[in-house]
């Protein structure tokens, strides 16, 4: 296929750079025997989330990431602590807060640095395009040491839309000035990779959790297993 050369790599955050089943580990000490199924569950509540209040009433109802993190925790947890419920909850505020404190510290991929260390090497414009709103993304990007190494963090919020709609992808061109075609986006979650290869992005699914891709009939243009994959769509 004859592709323009890519002039810029935008990543997802979460999952992506940002190791979102890492507190997987804390949700098994506070809620011990349902940490993994407590992290599977406040992931997957956040992103559905995200689709409600993006695809509901014209967007009246959307929240920050941040707020919407909140909300999908507490969801989260009233499921599996039914005690948690109604007058219940006060008893689990504090593990809450506590996970809470951890998404804001995520630990990053240990790949990271080098990979966008290689990139700028390259003359490559690297970011984040993010759902995640732009205090927890500054505050996650400076624990993971990469400030420095990106020269756009794009957070949806401005535009009170999530991924995937096409007006979240589209913030990506307007930042680096560039055309979808000449940049390459990267997301461990399929479902991020599928909707940005619709809208036109060259993609890299980075399946780090050795799943399946969307049965939706759109492949992402390369899977990999780590970020360092990205540099051989160079
Ligand atoms: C993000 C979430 C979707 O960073 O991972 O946009």
């Amino acid at each position: 296929m004859d592709h323009k050369p890519l002039r810029a790599v935008l990543f997802d955050a979460y999952g992506t750079l940002f190791d979102v089943y890492s507190v997987g580990l804390l949700a098994e000490q506070l809620f011990p025997g349902q940490g993994a199924r407590l992290a599977t569950l406040w992931r997957d509540k956040q992103i559905e989330y995200t689709r409600l209040v993006t695809t509901s009433n014209h967007g009246a109802h959307y929240r920050p990431f941040w707020t919407l993190t909140q909300n999908a925790l507490a969801y989260a947890i009233k499921a599996i602590a039914p005690e948690a419920r109604g007058d219940g909850w006060p008893a689990f505020e504090e593990r809450a807060g506590r996970l809470m404190n951890q998404y804001r510290h995520l630990s990053a991929f240990p790949e990271n640095r080098e990979v966008l260390q290689a990139l700028r090497e390259r003359g490559i414009v690297t970011g984040i395009l993010s759902n995640g709103d732009p205090e927890m993304l500054g505050i996650s990007v400076r624990s993971a040491g990469l400030e420095g190494l990106l020269d756009h963090v794009i957070s949806v919020d401005g535009i009170r839309k999530y991924k995937t709609a096409p007006e979240a992808y589209a913030l990506g061109e307007q930042a680096t000035g560039l055309a979808c075609a000449q940049i390459a986006f990267v997301s461990s979650n399929a479902w991020d990779a599928l909707a940005a290869t619709w809208y036109g992005y060259r993609t890299l699914w980075v399946n780090r959790l050795n799943l399946p891709f969307e049965e939706l009939g759109t492949q992402p243009h390369r899977i990999g297993t780590n970020l360092r994959d990205v540099l051989e769509m160079l």
